[in-house]
This record gives structure tokens, C-alpha cells and sequence, in this order.
């Protein structure tokens, strides 16, 4: 089989080089062309684990390729992936432009039967639009072809985004043809070893499914973060609370990690969007809107902590941020909390010297001089008046504290992750702040 999958960032790339992984013939389409000239000497604009040594391997193989030339590249293909960007416009709604620009050089290009396929999270309808612009642009070459359009939103999560592909949970596929359903089928037999199931359904449906899962997984993370908060006030521990729901089958032990908000470039802009678009129908997402204002105040959670242990008073103080990306294992900086935390320090005048160990170059583009950046863990420490544990990498779940309580100036930490033990680092010397568990000061209302 053969496919194009156009757009190579993160989705489109993941996507291409796992079809390729499994045999079918793939090429890459990109309208930048320093990112395919990059990529075809095996230079990634992204950071995934794994990614560089598949993409290498497929490429040798000559199973994947890589092009600006859409118009060539469609040919004799089975089905085009469209895995372009959809930013959010001001409004929040998820801006259609370069999807809809992809499928209308598709309808100018192809010359046969094709299936093409959103990828790109979109609004429900979006398919709808597809197909349209595609029939607009076969109709002005008065060309007579057969095509369809099929919805296959993916769940890919950054830092594991690869064994999500090759090992799914599920594979959701909108289809409004037997033959689509067919090209479909044959396309992601490879990835079904593992039992789990290719679920096909009507395209509105699959488009909503996309939205519907990580709102759901956003407001597991919220109500969780409201939980923690309101065990701080009460003088419970989230940690013991979290442990006591999560082995109940009904609610689950995953994704209710209290913590310091949700970032990523997926949670934020989807939950946007759902709620634009149910408002834009006259419906409205009450309990997504609460999901949404408990994150953006939970962003601000560690903060009030630190600005409550220093009294109001951080002009002159330094503080060491481990962790910047919005999760581990990706150098992944969009709409992380690090960014909203560091900038708060900031305007109180103090500094930061902040270490992680993928995202400081994209840090760097970010925050430039504005703040310090550590040569590893350890030396962003040197003289700081608190750690701010930010992003758990595996690397920061068991450092040397005694060592780490030489290098500070004060033993204070702020654990924004809860990957830390009060008692072990009471035991050391250390005054500890997590997320929704007992902490060492009198005034806790004020720090939720
Ligand atoms: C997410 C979805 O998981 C994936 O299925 C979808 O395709 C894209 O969006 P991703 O953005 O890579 O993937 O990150 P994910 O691991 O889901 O984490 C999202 C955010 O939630 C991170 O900021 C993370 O720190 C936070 N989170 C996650 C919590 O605060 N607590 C948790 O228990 C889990």
C-alpha cells in the first residue's frame, strides 16, 4: 500500500514513519522546505524518543520519503493524511485554514480514487468541509473522480507517542463509505496484533471522539487539582486520597495526578475549542468551562506558595526551576505552567536558574537572558533559596538532597509534582510544599 501523510510536525511525522515502520510505502509532504531537507538527512524539528532511529531506519529502507512536491507525491496513493497544524484562532476556535488549503491541492492534484484522511484534531464538520473544497476543485478542472473522506483522530501521547501508534488502546475511524472502511482496514491491520480494537463510525462521531477524550482526561486532571487544593484546607493528603479512589475500576489510578495544570499543545486548545463550539451551536459546556478556570488558577497554585514561605518578598531571592517542558520527555514548551510560573517570579524581581534535560534550547528561544540556565541539576541549585520541582523527569524523582542541601542557600523545596516525600525531606532538613498535602505553614487558605 502506499499513502502521502502531509504536514510534518509532530502527528505527521509519528504517523508517516510507523506506516513505513510496518511496510507501507510513505512519503512525507511538507510545504517547508528547509524542514524536508533537514528531515531527509535525518534532522527532526521535534524531540521523540525512538523517532530519529525509525526514521532513519524507514529511510534506508526507502519505505519513507520525504517532499515538498504534493502533486507528484498523491500519485498512485491509497490515502492522504492530512496532519496539518490547526492553531487556535483568537477566538479559541481551531483555525481550518491549512487543512482546508491541503485538501484543495489535493483535488487539483489527484488523478484516481483516494481516501483522504483528517488527522489533524478538527472540529465536528470539518470532513464535511473537506470533502467540499476537494469536489470545488475537481468540478473547476472539470475532472470526474471518485474520493472520500474519512475522520482519524489520533491519541498519541508526546514521549510516547510511538508505542501509542504501533501498540494503540483503540483506533477510531470516521468513514462514510465501504470502500474508505475497506482502505482503512487494510492500512491499520498491522497495528491491531494486540486485541484492541479498530472501532469505525459515522465521521461526526469520530471527530467528536477526539474532543470528547481529552476533555474528559482535562477534567479528570482538574477535578483532581480542585481536590488537592481542598485537602490542603482540610489537612488531608491528595496523595492518600488519589491512592483511595484510583484503585476503584469505575474511576482508575491513571490521570488523577494532582499537580500544576495541565499545558501541552493538545488539553488547552482542544477544551477551548469544545467549548467554542458547543457556544457557537447554543449549547454550553458548564462543566468544560470549570475544567478550564480551575487550570489556569492552578497554574498560580505553586507561586502563592512561595510567595506565602517568603512573605510577600521575592525581590533578590533565586530560585531553581527543575523541569521546563510541559511534560517529561519531550522539549515540548507550549502552554507549559513553567512558562507562567517563571514569568510571576520574574516581575517580583527575583531569579531563576533553571535546568531541564531536553527543552532548554526551546526554553531559550522563549525566555532568552531573562533567566539562568543550569549546566545540569545540581548546578542550577548553587545558592538558590528554593527548588521548584516543575516537570518530573525521571531523573529529578530521587536526587542526592544532602548533596543538593549544600549546594542552596535555604533547604526549601516546592514539589509542583508530588514526586517527593515530606517525611524524607523533613528528615533532611528541608521545609517541603507539595500539591494538596499537609504543609508546614499555619496559613493554608491562603496558599490554594
Ligand atoms: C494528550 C493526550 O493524552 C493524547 O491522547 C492526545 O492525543 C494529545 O493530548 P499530551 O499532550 O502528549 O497528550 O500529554 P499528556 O501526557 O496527556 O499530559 C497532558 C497534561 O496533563 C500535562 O501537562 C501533564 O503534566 C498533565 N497531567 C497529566 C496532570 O497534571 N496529571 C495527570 O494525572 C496527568
Amino acid at each position: 500500500m502506499r499513502i502521502a501523510v502531509v504536514g510534518t510536525g509532530y502527528v505527521g511525522l509519528v504517523t508517516g514513519t510507523c506506516f513505513a515502520e510496518v511496510g507501507i510505502d510513505v512519503t512525507c509532504i511538507d510545504i517547508d522546505q528547509q524542514k524536508i531537507e533537514n528531515l531527509k538527512k535525518g534532522i527532526l524539528p521535534i524531540y521523540e524518543p525512538g523517532l530519529e532511529e525509525m526514521v532513519l531506519r524507514n529511510t534506508q529502507k526507502e519505505r519513507l520519503s520525504f517532499s515538498t512536491d504534493l502533486a507528484t507525491s498523491i500519485q498512485g496513493c491509497d490515502a492522504a493524511f492530512i496532519a496539518v497544524g490547526t492553531p487556535p484562532g483568537e477566538d479559541g476556535s481551531a483555525d481550518l485554514k491549512y487543512v482546508l488549503a491541503v485538501a484543495r491541492a489535493i483535488g487539483q492534484h489527484m488523478s484516481d480514487y483516494l481516501v483522504v484522511v483528517t488527522k489533524s484534531t478538527v472540529p465536528v464538520g470539518t470532513a464535511q468541509k473537506v470533502r467540499q473544497a476537494i469536489e470545488e476543485e475537481l468540478a473547476a478542472r472539470s475532472a470526474n473522480l471518485a474520493f472520500d473522506v474519512a475522520s482519524n483522530p489520533e491519541f498519541l501521547k508526546e514521549g510516547a507517542a510511538i508505542e501509542d501508534f504501533l501498540k494503540p488502546d483503540r483506533i477510531v475511524v470516521g468513514v462514510a463509505s465501504e470502500k474508505a472502511e475497506e482502505v482503512m482496514q487494510k492500512l491499520y491491520k498491522p497495528f491491531l496484533m494486540n486485541g484492541h480494537p479498530l472501532i469505525f463510525m459515522d465521521i461526526p462521531s469520530a471527530e467528536m471522539t477526539k474532543y470528547a477524550a481529552n476533555a474528559m482526561l482535562a477534567t479528570k486532571i482538574s477535578f483532581m487539582n480542585d481536590i488537592a487544593n481542598l485537602c490542603e484546607i482540610m489537612g488531608a493528603d491528595v496523595n492518600m486520597v488519589r491512592r483511595g479512589i484510583g484503585s476503584d475500576a469505575r474511576i482508575g489510578n491513571k490521570f488523577i495526578y494532582p499537580g500544576i495544570g495541565y499545558g501541552g499543545s493538545c488539553f488547552p486548545k482542544d477544551v477551548k475549542a469544545l467549548i467554542r463550539t458547543a457556544n457557537e451551536n447554543g449549547y454550553q459546556m458548564r462543566v468544560l468551562k470549570s475544567v478550564e478556570e480551575v487550570n489556569e488558577h492552578q497554574k498560580s497554585v505553586l507561586f502563592n506558595k512561595i510567595m506565602n514561605h517568603f512573605q510577600g518578598n521575592l525581590a533578590g531571592k533565586t530560585f531553581a526551576v527543575w523541569g521546563l517542558s510541559f511534560k517529561p520527555k519531550t522539549d515540548d514548551m507550549r502552554e507549559a505552567p513553567s512558562l507562567v510560573i517563571i514569568k510571576k517570579l520574574l516581575e517580583q524581581g527575583a531569579q531563576v536558574k533553571a535546568y531541564d534535560p531536553v527543552a532548554m534550547k526551546e526554553a531559550q528561544h522563549l525566555l532568552g537572558d531573562t533567566i539562568q540556565y543550569g549546566k545540569d541539576e545540581y548546578e542550577a541549585l548553587i545558592d538558590a533559596d528554593a527548588l521548584l520541582l516543575v516537570t518530573e523527569w525521571p531523573e529529578f524523582r530521587s536526587p542526592n538532597f544532602t548533596v543538593a542541601g549544600k549546594l542552596m542557600k535555604e533547604k526549601v523545596v516546592f514539589d509542583g509534582r508530588n514526586i517527593y516525600e515530606a517525611k524524607d525531606l523533613a528528615e533532611k532538613g528541608f521545609t517541603y510544599y507539595g500539591i494538596g498535602v499537609k504543609q508546614p505553614v499555619s496559613e493554608l487558605k491562603a496558599t490554594v
